[in-house]
């Protein structure tokens, strides 16, 4: 059997569409459970998270009790174009090393499923996310709940 961390080497970021921009897909059948990523880039606490203009690749985490934010925009993995859909195939786990003393929430993806070959990696934004969007959810699923916007 293929160990799972090889697996990082057969994702592509390819163009889903002109509105969606990138999206991410295996190129080969991932079983559920397999570990996809750990969401990576700045830091911010919640004052710098608010002095971004852009909030398209902030993802809330926390160090200890306090809320903090990650802003992928300038630094990060190919995690930050994984799109959000209603029906996500890829779960989020929050994740803390045993042994790091700065008690930082790791928000890390696993398979919800097995993902086919080619099939698009998503997950779900969450509720708050979709709170101040202006367009759509254009995830296609029948279980749609923000095709109209939140
Ligand atoms: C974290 S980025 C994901 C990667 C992004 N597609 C890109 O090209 O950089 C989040 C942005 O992707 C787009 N997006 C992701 N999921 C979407 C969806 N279900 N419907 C519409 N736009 C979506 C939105 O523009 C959103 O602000």
């Amino acid at each position: 059997m293929t160990p799972h961390y090889l697996l990082v080497e057969i994702y592509e970021i390819f163009a889903r569409d002109p509105w969606c921009g990138w999206g991410v897909r295996p190129c080969a059948d991932i079983p559920a459970g397999t570990f996809i990523g750990e969401y990576t880039g700045e830091l911010l606490d919640d004052t710098q998270a608010s002095e971004r203009h852009d909030s398209t690749f902030l993802f809330e985490t926390r160090v200890g009790s306090e809320t903090f934010t990650i802003d992928a925009k300038y630094s990060g993995n190919y995690t930050r174009f994984i799109n959000h859909s209603c029906s996500p195939n890829v779960k989020v786990a929050n994740v803390s090393w045993d042994s790091e003393e700065s008690q930082l929430v790791h928000m890390c993806f696993f398979t919800d499923k097995l993902i086919k070959c080619g099939e698009e990696l998503t997950i779900d934004y969450g509720e708050s996310w979709w709170e101040n969007k202006k367009f759509p959810c254009l995830c296609g699923s029948d279980e749609c709940r923000y095709r109209f916007g939140k």
